[in-house]
């Protein structure tokens, strides 16, 4: 199984902060899913939105969670330990040894811009969904690099880390937008795409969002390091970054793209 690349003691608070910023139950009902299933949280890293999804389905159905991190499992454990209808497996989402045709419902997001071949999850995914049940793919497009004014070398130098993070761990920031051609080819019907702000700040960022783009600036600098020339040119690169976030007087946005289809 390889490494995930994210991985930092602030990990997993800044995705459950992450989670809690998002409007995931609207989401999650949206792109089909309903009381009585049985779904599957692929990537469900520290549980939150697992949570949501036995809310949603509640005692009558059934939610299996599944990582591949101790760390995130005990953490996913821990929040959902009062959920009957919630069950949590190891494993990897290109090979998760779940039984073929077993869900209704399977949702998997920010967990394809990891996989350096988005195919073979899919596969995975569709293989353990029942015919005419859903799968749903929920995952960044671009690298942090959307907004106005946008200084060059800030554009330069995130579009730098993007290309070090898909070229040392084959990390694809784009990957929500090449999933409809990918979801298409492997013979899904009934796609659709729904584009939803990841974030939009209009001003300056809060305590959240600044913590979670250092907590990502932090974890990705072994990586990124080599790609700016020295430790200390990629975290003034960081630092620079991280204030025009907190610029009161500029725009910073990103997006995601949910693509969701029918398995025949
Ligand atoms: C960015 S987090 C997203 C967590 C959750 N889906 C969310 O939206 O908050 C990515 C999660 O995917 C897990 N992960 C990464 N690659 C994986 C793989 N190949 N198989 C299973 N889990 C994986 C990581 O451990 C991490 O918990």
């Amino acid at each position: 199984m390889s490494a995930y690349v994210m991985e930092s003691e602030g990990e997993t608070r800044r995705l459950l902060e992450q989670a809690r910023a998002l409007p995931v139950r609207g989401h999650l009902l949206n792109t089909g899913l309903a009381p009585g299933m049985a779904a599957l949280d692929a990537g469900c890293g520290p549980g939150l939105i697992t949570a949501v999804m036995a809310d949603v389905v509640g005692p009558g159905g059934s939610v299996v969670g599944l990582d591949s991190s101790d760390k995130r499992l005990a953490e996913a454990r821990s929040l959902c330990s009062g959920l009957k209808q919630c069950r949590f497996v190891q494993a990897d989402v290109r090979k998760t040894e779940l039984p073929a045709n077993a869900f209704d419902y399977v949702w998997s997001q920010f967990v394809f811009e990891y996989l350096p071949a988005p195919e073979e999850g899919l596969a995975e995914l569709l293989r353990v969904t029942r015919p005419g049940g859903r799968v749903v793919v929920a995952d960044v497009d671009g690298p942090g690099d959307l907004g106005w004014p946008f200084p060059e070398e800030l554009r330069e130098g995130i579009q730098k880390l993007a290309a070090a993070a898909k070229a040392a761990a084959g990390v694809d920031v784009q990957v929500g937008r090449k999933m409809f051609h990918l979801f298409r080819r492997a013979g899904l019907s009934q796609i659709r795409v729904h584009l939803a702000p990841l974030y939009v700040v209009a001003g300056a960022a809060d305590a959240r969002q600044m913590e979670d783009w250092a907590t990502r600036f932090k974890a990705l600098e072994p990586i990124a390091a080599p790609a700016f020339g020295s430790l200390a040119a990629y975290q003034e690169f960081a630092r620079r970054y991280l204030a025009m976030l907190g610029d009161p007087d500029t725009l910073k946005y990103s997006v995601l793209l949910i693509t969701e289809g029918q398995k025949q």
